[in-house]
């Protein structure tokens, strides 16, 4: 089984345009979606669309919009209740595949809050292969929070995978993830160095700067690192070595929530037992077929092309 956290959850409302945006001018939508948002759900969304089990973790009352929206996916999920509502996180998709995303702070959670959450992912794990802790914390919570949880999770010999940046980010290096996700602007916030210029030196073919970057971070955690890097695919380093993975060009219709589905692809891949270079390419194809689905739509088996997938180790 695999659990994911999503301390920070949404509902994602995507505005897709039929023109580019432009500042200040008032513009009518094509079409609007609204989903479930948060990293972790998205991530045990396409866990779950793969046959596989997976439970979501999140605080959230009772009666929030969010529920009713997981509800009609058939997510299994359990909740902490918290007093406000989950926010919106609003992206706007031009018909290039740009997108530009203004997402809302969350609500504060209390110490109690945080303290019914950690225990409730730790009841929660007993059963799990991996944990996946996803996304941003929200006001109230301590960057160093996901590092507690590791140690508390560790304590009992689980697998855990985080995906998040800033200062959360930094704060769990020192506390030994099994796996970390960053895309090239994360890597870059903890290596030093800059974001665009590894993911647009990658995307030219020249991938040494985001493999050095990659090596020194999985020699800090001392677990892999699963380095994401937009349309020029994505490498993986662990002790053993370094792989890289690119797939086939897709028509791009929206990236958010691509690099959830690479981490999903990534546990999937896992869960059957998949070799390092397997969860890699397994994860590329699924960062690939998300981005060419909109919104945040999690991908299904049908939708990857995981023969297409050109994956080699690096010396
Ligand atoms: N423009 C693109 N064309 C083709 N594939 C893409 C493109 N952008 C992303 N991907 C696929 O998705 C994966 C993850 O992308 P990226 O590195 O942008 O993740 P991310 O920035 O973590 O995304 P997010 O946090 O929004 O989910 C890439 O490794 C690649 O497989
Ligand atoms: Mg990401």
């Amino acid at each position: 089984m695999i659990v994911t956290v999503t301390a920070n959850p949404s509902v994602d409302r995507t505005i897709e345009l039929d023109g580019t945006l432009v500042r200040g001018e008032v513009q009518r939508a094509a079409r609007v979606r609204r989903q479930p948002g948060g990293k972790g759900i998205n991530v045990a969304r396409a866990v779950a669309e793969a046959g596989l089990d997976a439970v979501a973790l999140l605080p959230a009352r009772a009666d929030d919009p969010l529920l009713t929206l997981l509800d009609e996916t058939g997510l299994r999920y359990r909740t902490i209740p918290v007093e406000a509502a989950i926010r919106t996180n609003l992206t706007i998709a031009e018909p290039d595949g740009t997108t530009t995303k203004l997402n809302e702070p969350g609500a504060e959670l209390s110490e109690g809050h945080v303290a019914r959450f950690t225990d409730l992912i730790a009841d929660t794990a007993a059963d799990a292969d991996w944990v996946a802790l996803c996304g941003s914390l929200p006001p109230g919570v301590s960057a160093e929070w996901y590092g507690f949880v590791v140690e508390r999770l560790h304590a009992n010999g689980k697998r855990i995978a985080v995906d998040t940046s800033g200062a959360p980010l930094s704060a769990i290096v020192g506390f030994g993830p099994d796996l970390l996700k960053p895309n090239a602007f994360e890597l870059a916030e903890l290596t030093g160095g800059d974001g665009a210029a590894l993911e647009s030196a990658a995307e030219a073919g020249d991938l040494g700067p985001a493999v050095e970057a990659s090596r020194l971070l999985a020699e800090r955690t001392g677990g892999a690192v699963l380095t994401t890097l937009g349309a020029a695919g994505a490498l993986l380093t662990d002790a053993a070595g370094t792989w890289f993975a690119q797939a086939p060009a897709v028509q791009v219709r929206s990236t958010v929530g691509a690099g959830d589905s690479s981490l999903a692809g990534y546990l999937i891949a896992g869960e059957r037992g998949a070799s390092p270079a397997e969860a890699l390419a397994c994860a590329v194809a699924y960062g690939s077929a998300a981005a060419s689905l909109p919104g945040t739509t999690p991908p299904r088996p049908s939708d990857l092309n995981l023969a297409g997938v050109d994956v080699r180790p690096l010396s």
